[in-house]
């Protein structure tokens, strides 16, 4: 999809109308991560490696970044990834961490059940404007076009998924690089050494020129209603992972809990593993989103993860 086009899908959103091409699933962004990436990114090997990830809020990337990771390609369906992600990324460079939050940041903010009254606002876009610039003028074209003749909460509820977002202190527990001051600051200063590319397209479609050391899949496994679509996405994915390199094949939320495996079947983890044998699949488990949300520590999410031996 060219810029022209995805532009003019924004405004058409934002005018209220209904776009028949966005009412796909993933065709809107997640403002933040919806993953306990905090619960797993320690059992990657980051540090100076390659990462593909999805994930339209852009944390996987910063998170990545955080932990030294340096060379980062964000693969996603949502047309409108990269506008969000350099946005962000203008944001994290030029805002201090309070402010990060202030600009970004809608639902329940500043507190629970609030909606935030600065989000987008003029005077903290007017810092990040020029770096937004720089790093890529598609990205400021979009968003200085939406923010003359749109207010925020519009732009905000029509090209972004409008409840996907935690409270504050969930926000800051999944997100390494939001968790502290000088985390924040940390990710500020490493960014700017990441062979960062971004890519929209289908994964199922996609044809890349180069593999990976560490490929996260967020939660599309659970999307997916038939095993032989969770194969064929982990097989194509298989080609881009290197030696020795590690999948995420699927983050899955509350896994001690009873799912309705007819609807969900990769929660059926007897069929699973039975599928997916051949590639000898590790279930990694740690503090839910939802123990996180309701502070109540007894619920766990887990990964499933695939290692490439040589
Ligand atoms: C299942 S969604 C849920 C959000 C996720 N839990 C997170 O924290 O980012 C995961 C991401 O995969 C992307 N996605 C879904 N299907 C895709 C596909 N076929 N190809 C590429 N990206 C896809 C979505 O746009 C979204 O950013």
């Amino acid at each position: 999809m060219d810029f022209e086009h995805i532009l003019q899908l924004a405004i058409e959103k934002c005018d209220g109308k209904y776009i028949e091409e966005l009412d796909r699933k993933f065709y809107i962004l997640y403002p933040f991560t919806t993953e306990n990436i905090d619960g797993y990114i320690k059992k990657f090997h980051l540090k100076d490696k390659s990462l593909l990830t999805v994930g339209s809020s852009f944390d996987q990337v910063l998170n990545a970044t955080l932990y030294d990771c340096k060379d980062i390609t964000l693969l996603d369906i949502c047309p409108f990834t990269k506008y969000y992600a350099y946005l962000k990324m203008a944001s994290l460079l030029e805002l201090n961490r309070d402010e990060f939050f202030r600009f970004l940041r809608y639902q329940n903010y500043p507190k629970s059940c609030k909606y935030n009254p600065l989000l987008f606002n003029k005077k903290d876009y007017q810092k990040i404007i020029k770096t937004l610039r720089l790093l890529d003028y598609e990205s400021y074209l979009f968003w200085d076009e939406l923010l003359q003749n749109y207010d925020p909460k519009t732009i905000r509820n029509e090209i972004f998924y409008a409840n996907e977002e935690d409270k504050q202190s969930v926000i800051e527990t999944i997100n390494p690089y939001l968790s502290t001051d000088y985390n924040y600051e940390e990710a500020k200063r490493k960014i700017k050494k990441v062979n960062l590319e971004i890519i929209q397209a289908d994964l199922f479609k996609v044809k890349l020129t180069r593999s990976f050391d560490t490929i996260w899949l967020s939660n599309i496994g659970p999307h997916l209603i038939h095993y032989n679509k969770i194969m064929e996405m982990i097989e194509k994915m298989n080609v881009y992972l290197n030696e020795e390199g590690k999948m995420l094949m699927s983050y899955l939320y509350n896994t001690d809990e009873a799912y309705c495996t007819d609807y969900y079947p990769i929660y059926n983890f007897r069929v699973t593993f039975e599928e997916l044998k051949e590639y000898k699949p590790e279930l990694i488990s740690f503090i839910s989103m939802h123990s996180i949300i309701c502070n109540d520590n007894c619920i766990k999410d887990s990964i499933l993860v695939y290692e490439k031996k040589k």
